[in-house]
């Protein structure tokens, strides 16, 4: 078991006005609501305007955090934004909140672990926190994939969506969140998944460069479904618990099958598994957060209940964490 002296005290998000639902998509591809639902389990998802990009959101969704909880962000000492929707290569997208929210003192990085990317931000806060590193930390998942989906793929453009998530990491050994972590990467898996920008050769082989999102998604389903669950299983060994004791499954909602199936294969109730796919489709790193607040906003959660995070996707990477419910 990890020692932890960090705290999770307080979480916000924000999802852009417009919707675009499954029949919308119809009038743009050959598809439709039913094969989008019964596939994947999302029925509409949100699309950033023309001018918003991952930095508004970010903004957004830390406002509504300190609105809700009275938390002021001044003294927050590093701004850990995770995403792979930047609004540009430089500068960060955690430069930009620090610009636009006026953070004096802090320290600013993107983390790019794809769909894993907020369990990993969580997993580097709490470590930074934990070391006496750092006493307040920022910690955001936020997307504009709707900027990297070609509306003409069908395969593509169904499932993702925008969005973000924020939550604050503080110092408390107390009353510490974090109590296990599991990670892994399959590098080689990658192809995969994968948006091509520079480079048009993953190893050896050539890709498109086209600046939009592609994927082999029966490759990534089966690696998530057989992955996920031993990844879990190794999360728990970690730990003084058995997984049927764990109150909550706070999965990256990518596809509703995908909970399912590792639901099934982990003997997990699927009615103990949170996720944000239904309205908001796959929102990379910001469906962990995202359904998070759904949680608290639902009264799902209580003080002192035990949740497993476990994001997975592009790299090919997966991050799980267990945490006790501190709000
Ligand atoms: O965050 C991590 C990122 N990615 C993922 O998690 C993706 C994981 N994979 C998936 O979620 C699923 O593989 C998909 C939802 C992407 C696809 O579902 P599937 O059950 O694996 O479908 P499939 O790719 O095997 O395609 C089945 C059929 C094909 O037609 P044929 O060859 O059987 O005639 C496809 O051409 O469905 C067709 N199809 C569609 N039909 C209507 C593919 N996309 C669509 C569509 N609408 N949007």
């Amino acid at each position: 078991m990890n020692s932890s002296n960090a705290r999770i005290t307080a979480i916000g998000s924000y999802v852009p006005e417009k919707r675009l639902t499954n029949h919308h998509l119809e009038e743009l591809v050959d598809t439709n609501d039913e094969w989008i639902v019964q596939r994947t389990g999302i029925k509409e998802r949100r699309i950033a305007a023309d001018n918003e990009y991952t930095s508004d959101i970010s903004i957004k969704a830390v406002e509504n955090l300190m609105a809700r909880y009275q938390k002021t962000v001044e003294d927050v000492d590093m701004i850990i934004v995770c995403t792979m929707t930047p609004d540009f290569k430089t500068p960060s997208v955690s430069a930009l909140v620090q610009a636009k929210l006026g953070i004096k003192n802090t320290g600013a990085i993107d983390l790019n672990a794809a769909c894993a990317g907020f369990a990993y931000g969580m997993h580097v806060a709490n470590g930074l926190v934990s070391a006496g590193l750092h006493k307040k930390i920022l910690v955001i998942g936020a997307e504009t994939f709707s900027k990297i989906l070609d509306y003409t793929d069908r395969t593509t453009c169904i499932l993702f969506g925008d969005g973000g998530g924020a939550v604050l990491v503080e110092y408390d050994e107390l009353h510490p969140s974090f109590i296990a972590s599991h990670m892994g990467t399959d590098g080689v898996l990658g192809k995969n998944l994968y948006c091509t920008d520079l480079s048009a050769s993953m190893f050896g082989e050539d890709l498109p460069v086209n600046g939009f999102i592609a994927q082999n998604g029966r490759e990534v389903y089966k690696w998530a479904v057989n992955t996920v669950p031993k990844g879990m299983e190794a999360l728990m060994e970690k730990t003084d618990l058995e997984l049927n004791e764990v109150d909550w499954f706070v999965p990256h909602s990518a596809n509703l099958r995908i909970i399912e199936s590792i639901c099934s294969r982990s003997k997990f109730p699927l009615e103990r598994a949170i996720y944000s796919l239904e309205h908001y489709g796959n929102t990379s790193a910001a469906t962990i957060p995202l359904s998070l607040d759904k949680g608290v906003q639902e009264g799902k959660f209580k003080t002192g209940d035990s949740l497993l995070l476990y994001g997975f996707g592009g790299g090919l990477t997966q991050a799980g964490l267990l945490i006790n419910w501190t709000l």
